[in-house]
Formats: C-alpha cells, structure tokens, sequence
C-alpha cells in the first residue's frame, strides 16, 4: 500500500553559509526520502531558508540592504549548495512568506481564544544608542565568575559557567557598544505547561528515538515553563496580530514554515493540504533535525499544532553535531568546511557515501575524519563498486558488440539469488535510518561480487578464443551484480545511478526494477564512473577553507559566515535565544589607568612546554608554560581555536602575578594572553628573538 510521507529537513538560517555540518541531516534526509521514492510512496521533502531575527536584520544593516534582499540572496546560495550535493526538495523555500504569516497568525490567535497566552512584563537590557532591546548574545561583558573580558550575555566561553545577561560585569552592547540600560515591555508567551500531560504522551507514542524521549523526561521533570514568543520592535519578523510593535519570535514562526512551504507546493501540485496538515491527516509527517533543536521540535511544535487544531509529527528523526578529524569545526583550524568549498574540490557522492557509512538512527556525533574519508571512498566506491563494471563493460562492447548474454552464467546464479534475497534487510535498515548497516551489507555483497570476478578472471578467458560464450556470461553476471548493487546505492549515489542506468540502458532502478536482470540487451560504451580521492583534493579544500578571504567570510550581501548554533558544540536544549551573531562590535576602550596600575601587572614572555585538552571542559587547554624562571600551569579557554599540538614550543605572554584561581580542574597559575571578539581567538605571541621570562613593557 503506498504511503503518503511529508518529510523535511530543519530550515537553516538565511544569515549563515550552508556547511559540512548542515549536510549531514539534508544528505540523510535526501537518502530517505529518495529511497521511500524508489519503493514507490507518495512522498514530498519541502525545506526552507529560516529568515527572520535580530541577526538577519542586523546583518543586512550591515551590508547596507533590505533583509528582504539579504534573504533573497541567501536563499539562492544556499539551494546552489543544496543541488550541488544532490537534495532532491520537491520545494526549496522561504519563512517570509504570505503562507507562512497566514499560518503565524492564525495559530496564534487559536491559541489565544484556547486561553493558552499570556502577556506580562520581562526586563531585558535595552541598547539606548541603536534604541533596541538586545538578545543575550548581543550583551557582552565581564565573567561574574572568572572576570573574563568580552564573554556572551548566556555563557562564559573561558570557564563555561552560565548566567543571564544582568550578571555581567560591565556590560555593553555587541551591536553599538554603548552600555545597556535596563527596559522593561511587555511578552506574549505560550502556556507550555498546559499542555505537559498531552506531552508526556505524546513523546512516549514512539514519536521520538528513545535517547532522546530520555532526555525529555528530565525536562518533563524540571517542569515546562512558559515559552516567550514575542519580539518587541525593530525586529525583522511578522507583527502579531493585535500587538503594536510586537513580532513573533523566530522560532514561532520557523517550524510553521513548514506548513507554509507544504501550502505552496500543494497549489503548485495540486495538493489537498488538509490531507496533510488536518487533524484527520492519514499521511505521515516526519522532520529530520539535529539533537540542538529537539526542544522546540519535541515540546512547543506539536503543543502548537495540537492545541491549533492539526494534526502533530508522525516521528523526529535526531542525529548528533559534526566533528571534523574528532574536532569541533573551526575556523581558524581551517576544518569549518563549507558546502561550497568542499563542492568546489571534491565529488559530492563522495560524502553522501561517507555519511550514509556513518549514519544510524542514534543521536551520536558523527566524525569525518578525512584520511579515514579517502580511505574508504577509494576501497568501497572505486575499489569494490565501480571497478566491477569497469572491468567488464569494456568487454561487452568490444567482442559482442555491446550486447550481454541471453542469460545467465549458471554458477552466478545463486550469487544474483543471494542479491536478491539482500533486498528486505536493506530495504530495513534503509526505513530505520540504520544507514550504515545498509552500506555494510551493500559492501558485503560486493565484496561477494568481487569474489566470482577473481575466480573466473573475464581477462584470462579473452585470451581464448573459443571460450567467447563464457566470456559474455561472466561480465554479464557481473554486469547484473552491478545493477544490483547501483539499485541499493542508488539512495545515496543518485547522480552514480543516474550514469550507470545510461551504461545499461536501462530505465530509472526502483525497487520494483530488482528482477529485471540485465539481459540480452545492448549497453553503452564504458565512461568513467568516478576517480579514486586525492590527497591534493582534499589539501586544497581545506586551504580554502582556511583562507580569510574565503567566501564565507565575505559573502558580497554581508552574510554572515556564522555555523548554526550549535552544530558542532554541546546540545542546548533549552536555548532561550538561539539568535546568532554577526561579527560583533569592536568593544569600547575601557576605563583609563595610570601608568602605575599598568605597572603592577607582570607581563612575561613564556614558552608553553606542553598543552593537553581538559576534557571534561568544553573550551579549556591545560599549558604547562616556562617562564624563564619557573613552570606554571595555566588553564586557558582556548580549545575551540588551538589543537594542543599546534601549540607546543610556541612562544606567548603571560599574566604573571596574577592571583592563583582555583578551578573544577586544578590550580591556574597565570593567563595566557589572547585576542578574540567572538568569532575566532589568537593567542599573542612576541617577536622572534624573545626568551621565556623576559618581562613586556
Ligand atoms: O537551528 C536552526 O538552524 C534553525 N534555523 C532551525 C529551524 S527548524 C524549523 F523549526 F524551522
Ligand atoms: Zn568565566
């Protein structure tokens, strides 16, 4: 029985470039819908650009444009990446849409008549300069707890503590850099706890993958607070209805435009939306996002839906964050990859089979480790896979005229069999999101395949003309195993398939197409398939991405090169401001000191003699630093730009008399002095000729 199957990926935001992290949930997303179209289901994948926000409007101010021409750009680039690595959207949106409003506004007020709004007054700092109240991440200031200089108004990135904005030591405003006054107006919020019993059920109904229905329980036990849903202007978002000057929060309206994209595909097909959406829906509904999200897609999304009268998620697929070589993708270690990037140097089949050999349906992080990436590629893709039409096509077209055998070969017969038989277990594992089992068992076979090429050897029976029959029935076994193979990958290697369909000649593989065998038919000449992973490739694409200049860095509409919140870092589940930062503003000169208080403090020249990452602590090195006179040890915040062993026997500056601080990790005897607004960090370090202990003055 077909199924009807509404799929979608997390809407990425409009004011960042798409990167390798966002292409693991489109590309596994994209194997799972092309392989719920290859059995034949009514199936539609609908994604969008997520448009609004402080960071957008902030962005395009920026960059001297309308948001509305910033998103207009940004939505081009990023469907550029997506087509690049092959996701097949049966519609590629925008949030700022007129559908996606009506639906805003209309969820909201059935809220509203439900009783399930609220308006009462919160205080927030409020920027008098730019005359706008200011996201947690846009007040920087002083730890409260470790006196680190320029830390976010949620999180402290040198000792990881947590606090609000109004702890801050000396705040100011990453927009202007004025100091921010405290402003009290009045929020809409949404009685999140109303709906907890509808919850509990709802997320143990088998919607969710059961780490994560774990993790909710805590938050079910922590209780659901109210959710915030306003803005107050100037804000780039849709007004609420009723409201003067209040918007909707993004996050409102972001996963709505899930219903307004489907509402504008569904004119464009011919679609009956409420088949979809209504509360008497029978099509399934499924979202891929990533673990960061599954807050607002496991709590306040089908509380929404619910309580507006449709119909909730049929399940959440969640997966983990990206590292790069077992790191977090940064960009001064030049591992934050972009799409654009990667597709300007490297095959994007290439990942797409990475990832699908990497992916299940846990909510682990996922590793791409390049030499283990080129390894692979070159053993399954090229080594197992490709070479076996490579080393019998050729065959087939030069002796017989391009045309394979009536039938056959008899002892290939059982190998096709066991192929076939293959086709249940992988089509499981591929319905399970169990990706990787379903590339080990694909591989198994080929490894099979490989088997039967080697023990008939097509090259050593060309050397003897009588045995012309044999020679056609072994490469067109070979052939068909081939077929076979390309039907199961075709999921994730969907331009491969596509060649290897105009080598055969055969229609489009579906699932459907696993018993007609490849026979007595002519095929095209060999072309090559795809070429083994060079080391020079992947060198190149990381230098790209290491450039400064790249052009994520600046993008001519002045977006942003910012990852998505959290992609890469620990899950924040319950983010009030998931509101991304564009470059920060330059922070304003600090109070002036005499040239006595400069005095006092003992500038040292230091070589750090060894540098171990604390591995309970997200941003923390240890650095074992020689002083000329004496060794300390000073824990720095420095994880997310240095690798502790780009550092060794490097040369910086160091806080000398600086009072001993205690940590959760040991004693820290100094500071290692560093430059950073936000977006990347350096340490300092003296002109060549400097010794350890000489003092700076
Ligand atoms: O975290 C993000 O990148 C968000 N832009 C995802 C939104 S998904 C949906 F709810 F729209
Ligand atoms: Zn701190």
């Amino acid at each position: 029985m077909p199924r009807q199957i509404l799929v979608t990926s997390a809407l990425p935001y409009a004011n960042g470039s798409i990167h390798l992290g966002h292409m693991v949930e489109h590309v596994q997303t994209d194997i799972w819908v092309r392989f719920q179209r290859m059995r034949g289901h009514e199936i539609w994948y609908v994604c969008a650009d997520d448009t609004h926000g402080t960071p957008v409007m902030l962005a395009a101010e920026k960059a001297g444009v309308t948001p509305e021409a910033l998103i207009d750009q940004a939505r081009a680039e990023h469907l550029r990446d997506f087509t690049g690595f092959g996701i097949s959207y049966d519609l590629y949106y925008s949030t700022h849409t007129d559908e996606t409003r009506a639906y805003a506004e209309q969820i909201y007020t059935r809220l509203q008549a439900a009783g399930l709004i609220d308006i009462r007054p919160v205080e927030q700092f409020y920027d008098p300069q730019r005359q706008m109240f200011l996201p947690d991440r846009f007040v920087k200031g002083e730890c409260p707890r470790c006196h680190a200089a320029d830390q976010y108004g949620d999180s402290c990135e040198v000792c990881g503590a947590s606090y609000s904005p109004t702890e801050l030591i000396k705040p100011y405003s990453a927009v202007t850099g004025a100091t921010p006054e405290r402003r009290s107006s009045d929020h809409h919020f949404f009685r999140l706890g109303e709906c907890a019993a509808f919850l509990q059920a709802w997320t143990r109904s088998g919607t969710i993958p059961e780490a994560a229905a774990n993790k909710l329980a805590e938050w079910f036990e922590a209780g659901l607070s109210d959710w915030d849903i306003s803005r107050d202007a100037p804000y780039f978002g849709f007004g609420i209805p009723g409201a003067p000057g209040k918007f909707f929060y993004v996050w409102l309206d972001a996963p709505i435009g899930y219903m307004g994209t489907f509402h504008h595909l569904a004119a464009q097909r011919a679609l009956n939306f409420d088949d979809w959406w209504g509360p008497q829906s029978r099509a399934e509904l499924h979202h891929f996002i990533g673990k960061d999200i599954l807050y607002f897609h496991s709590l306040f999304w089908p509380a929404m839906l619910a309580r507006s009268g449709y119909r909730t998620p049929t399940r959440l697929h969640v997966h983990g964050f990206l590292t790069v070589n077992g790191q977090k993708m940064s960009k001064s270690r030049g591992s934050f990859i972009t799409a654009a990037d990667y597709l300007a140097h490297l095959n994007p089949e290439y990942l797409r089979y990475y990832y699908a050999a990497k992916l299940n349906a846990g909510v682990d992080d996922l590793d791409l480790n390049l030499d283990d990436f080129s390894a692979r590629v070159n053993s399954d893709l090229v080594g197992k896979y490709v070479n076996l039409a490579s080393r019998t096509a050729g065959f087939i077209r030069k002796r017989f005229a391009g045309r394979t055998a009536a039938a056959l070969h008899a002892p290939a017969e059982a190998l096709v069999a066991r192929f076939r038989a293959a086709a249940d277990d992988i089509a499981r594992a591929y319905e399970d999101g169990e990706f990787s089992r379903a590339m080990r068992e694909i591989m198994a076979l080929a490894d099979l395949a490989n088997q039967y090429v080697d023990a008939n050897k097509p090259w050593e029976i060309a050397k003897d003309a009588a045995r012309g029959a044999d020679l056609q029935a072994v490469c067109t076994a070979c052939l068909e195993l081939f077929r076979l193979l390309t039907l199961y990958l075709k999921p994730v290697l969907p331009q491969i398939a596509t060649q290897v369909e105009a080598l055969l000649r055969i229609a489009p593989l579906d699932w459907a197409a696993l018993d007609r065998p490849v026979l007595d038919q002519e095929i095209d000449e060999y072309r090559h398939l795809v070429t083994r992973v060079e080391p020079a490739h992947i060198a190149a694409m990381l230098q790209a991405s290491a450039a400064p200049a790249a052009a994520a860095e600046a993008p001519p509409a002045g977006i942003a090169p910012v990852a998505r919140a959290g992609i890469a870092g620990a899950a924040q589940p319950a983010r009030s401001a998931p509101e991304e930062v564009a470059r920060p503003a330059i922070p304003p000169i600090a109070d002036t000191i005499g040239i006595d208080d400069f005095s006092r403090i003992d500038l040292r020249v230091a070589r750090i003699i060894k540098a171990e990452a604390v591995p309970e602590a997200d941003k923390l090195l240890r650095l074992t630093v020689d002083l000329g006179v004496e060794t300390r040890t000073v824990f720095a915040g420095i994880k997310s730009a240095y690798a502790p062993e780009q550092l060794e026997g490097r040369l910086t500056v160091v806080v000398a008399n600086l009072a001993p601080r205690k940590m959760r990790f040991g004693e820290s005897q100094g500071m290692v002095l560093a430059a950073g607004d936000g977006t990347g960090l350096y340490i300092l370090a003296p002109d060549s000729g400097a010794q350890p202990g000489m003092r700076i003055k």
